[in-house]
Formats: structure tokens, sequence, C-alpha cells
């Protein structure tokens, strides 16, 4: 475990000193050309992992730079869920559980009634109509995709399963994920876009679970 802390803390500096570099010669980059890299990334979702994972480390070392977590600080976070004509259909709150892992609970409503894909995606950017900007299954560990009850080394960090619409169209859910963080490691999803999907993910097919289109989209944002 020391060396393990080790190891984070000196890619954490690392990291610092890389977005430091980056910030001064391309302050506003990762925003302003988001639409680029974000549709390119989209497309497929295996070929570009490499540098997928190199971009979402600085991202998130960048942001962990500014607003260290002490040791033992529990983290909070909250998402809020936009559909394709970016009006406001529910939020998500995350919060570090003392024991490990992170509780994910929330409401989204204008659903269809029944079961829809619910991820964490690997960008950072919800962009409407059909929010493809948030490019594929948050996957720091390069593994298949799978759902909540697979072992960590047999899902994507972002597979969170299903949440169940009710007549309505309205989800409400609460759940403890052990799998992400919002304070270290490769897993840490602050930051990460999520998204409801209009259909069910099957929980097996790759690499997405078949889910379908898009419904809505949201930021998990920390708070301070
Ligand atoms: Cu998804
Ligand atoms: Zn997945």
């Amino acid at each position: 475990m020391k060396m393990m802390r080790l190891l984070m803390m000196s890619l954490l500096s690392a990291g610092v000193f890389a977005s430091a570099a980056c910030s001064s010669s391309q302050p506003t980059d990762d925003e302003s050309v988001s639409e680029q890299p974000a549709t390119e990334e989209s497309a497929p979702e295996e070929g570009v992992q490499g540098g997928e994972m190199e971009h979402a480390e600085g991202d998130d070392h960048g942001a962990m730079a500014e607003e260290p977590a002490e040791d033992g600080e529990l983290m909070e976070a909250t998402a809020r869920v936009i559909n394709g004509e970016g009006e406001e259909i529910g939020q998500v709150m995350f919060k570090e559980v003392a024991g490990g892992g992170v509780q994910v609970s929330g409401m989204v409503s204008g659903l269809t009634p029944g079961l829809h894909g619910f991820h964490v995606h690997e960008n950072t950017v919800c962009e409407a109509p059909d929010f493809t900007s948030a490019g594929g299954h948050f996957n720091p560990g390069s593994h298949e995709h799978g759902g909540p009850a697979n072992e960590h080394t047999a899902r994507h960090a972002g597979d969170f399963g299903n949440i169940t619409a009710n007549e309505e169209g309205v989800a409400e859910f609460s759940f403890v994920d052990t799998m992400i963080s919002l304070s270290e490691g490769e897993n840490n999803v602050a930051g990460q876009a999520m998204i409801v999907h209009e259909g069910e993910d099957d929980l097996v097919s790759q690499p997405t679970g078949a889910a379908g289109a898009r419904a809505g989209c949201a930021v998990i944002t920390l708070v301070e």
C-alpha cells in the first residue's frame, strides 16, 4: 500500500508539471477544440484507448493539484443531467463512502418506462443533441464491457448497468459502486461525462451493452 501511495504521489507531481507546462502554451486548448477531438475519440472505442487514457490522467491530475484531497477526506460531486434539447431532466449525487467506494444516487425524468443504460463515459463534454462528445465508456483499465455485478477486472469502470424508469418516466436510484473513486487512482470519475441511454444495457454486448442512443448527459463536478 505504501508503495502504491508513493507511486501515486510521484505520478501526481508529474501531472502537475505537465499541466502547468500545458497551460502556459495552450491555456484554453481543452475547451476551445473540445468538439474536434471529442468526435474523433468517440468513433473507435478501442483504437484510441492509449491516447485517451493519457489525456484523462492529465485532466484528473490538473484538477487534483488545485484542490488536493487530504488523507481520509471524503469527496462529493454532483452531475446535472440534460436531455438532447439542453433541458435539465435530473441530477446525480456522488459521495465517497468511508469504507470504500462511492454512493451514487439521484433522479432522472423524461425517460421511457423501463431500463436505461447508465454509464460514466471517457470524455468530459456533453454536447446536445446526441452527446457523442462523451465518447465511449470510461475504461482506464482497458477491460471489456460488463455490469456492476462483474469483478473489477471484467467491466469498464464506468459500467453502472441500468437505472429503471417508472410509468411516469422517472428513474430514482441509489447504489454504492466500489470500482470508482472521486479522489485518487485511475478510476477517479471527477470531471467525466455520464450518459443515460434510450435503451437497456444488456451488460454483455461489446463494447457498450447495446444500450442505444443517448437520452441524457451530465458532467460529474466535484463539490467544494
Ligand atoms: Cu453509456
Ligand atoms: Zn462499458
